[in-house]
């Protein structure tokens, strides 16, 4: 029976799947233990290869609680393949807690789904609606694709606001009648006909989408381009004089302005030692007869957009050099820096070195 007043994409992805709809064995069941299983199985691999598995494990465990009476290493062993055993782990545990708990009962509804451990929006909208007719869209990347694409909805599909308003979209047009086939059809649509290299000349909806129409296809999804991660090389020079370390605060629009740090020269590239000093206009001041012992550094600091490479020595200044004032930098004892806010770079610098006597007692540990 179908209704007329559904949506003219739902009506007509119904009618499409009418004709395409795929002949799959969880499609002939509306066994909840049967649905899960193979949703499980189809989170890890496509359908031609997640088959042959759900097959089998419904035959080696026909019913929840084979499952979850099994030992976890028979799982294992008919896992193999699929990969991420934390995932055959989780269908472990919560087929030992749906017996325990529930009589061996999935819950029947999607927000009892949802508690499940490893049971997601996805997975639990469609147990939800294909064993138990609730009215849940499933929403995934494929999803995300097709919706974009026929309602030309602009919004970053990486956005954290963009999973609820495509979910909200999917629910308008999901029929309370007929919710499991929409979902069906829905995925069967994503992989056979609006899949990334669309089908747009053999597809009913391409009149009504807007992509199509505005022959925008490649703009949908929109997806912002991960930001180039820029490389950035420190070299920290802890500079030391009669217990005393020269330290700056990093001021204006770069990372970390207001901490404290050491004397630092930023390079282009990694460098050596040398050719830092040789570099640098005030380094070499300092390195008359100074001491000078490389240290444990972080040797990468990961930051959103920024991957910091780094390298540290530290600088014994004898005692009986005159040392210069440096412009931004001031001389401080450890006890006063210890108060000053710094990076967590800085403080792991710091930590990997606490045998140097400066940070003796009065760092951080
Ligand atoms: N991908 C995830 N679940 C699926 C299902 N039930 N049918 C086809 N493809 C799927």
């Amino acid at each position: 029976m179908q209704s007329t007043n559904h949506h003219p994409f739902t009506e007509g992805l119904l009618t499409w799947y009418h004709q395409h709809a795929r002949e799959l064995p969880w499609r002939q069941t509306r066994d909840p233990y049967a649905i899960w299983l193979s949703e499980v199985v189809l989170q890890q691999t496509r359908v031609a290869q997640g088959l042959p598995y759900y097959l089998k494990l419904l035959e080696v465990f026909p019913t929840i609680e084979s499952l979850a009476h099994a030992d976890e290493s028979v799982l294992f062993r008919h896992w193999q393949g699929l990969g991420y055993y934390s995932r055959a782990r989780n269908l472990h545990k919560t087929a030992k807690l749906v017996v325990s708990e529930y009589q061996g009962q999935f819950p029947s509804t999607y927000e009892a789904l949802i508690q499940l451990p490893g049971v997601g929006p996805y997975t639990a909208a469609a147990i939800a609606s294909f064993a138990f007719g609730e009215a849940k869209p499933v929403v995934d990347g494929n999803v995300f694709r097709i919706l974009a694409r026929y309602f030309g909805i602009e919004t970053d599909i990486l956005h954290s606001s963009a999973r609820k308003e495509f979910t909200d979209v999917a629910l308008e047009l999901i029929p309370k009648d007929q919710p499991a086939e929409f979902n069906q059809a829905i995925m069967d649509f994503g992989s056979l006909q609006c899949s990334p290299a669309p089908l747009c000349a053999s597809c009913p909806l391409s009149l009504t989408c807007i992509a199509f129409q505005q022959k925008r296809i490649q703009d949908f999804p929109v997806k912002q381009k991960k930001a180039k991660q820029r490389n950035r090389y420190f070299n920290y020079f802890i500079l030391e004089q009669g217990n005393k370390m020269l330290v700056r605060e990093r001021k204006g629009k770069d990372i970390w302005s207001g901490l404290w740090e050491f004397y630092l020269l930023e390079s282009s590239q990694e460098e050596e030692l040398e050719s830092l000093v040789e570099l640098d206009k005030i380094l070499p001041k300092f390195l008359h007869d100074a001491v000078i012992q490389p240290l444990k550094s972080p040797k990468i600091h990961l930051l959103s957009h920024q991957k910091i490479h780094c390298k540290a020595w530290h600088v014994q200044v004898p005692d009986n050099l005159d040392i210069s004032h440096v412009e931004d930098f001031q001389w401080i004892g450890p006890e006063d820096f210890e108060k000053l806010g710094k990076s967590v770079l800085l403080l792991n610098l710091i930590t990997d070195n606490l045998h140097l006597e400066i940070f003796n007692d009065s760092m951080p540990r």
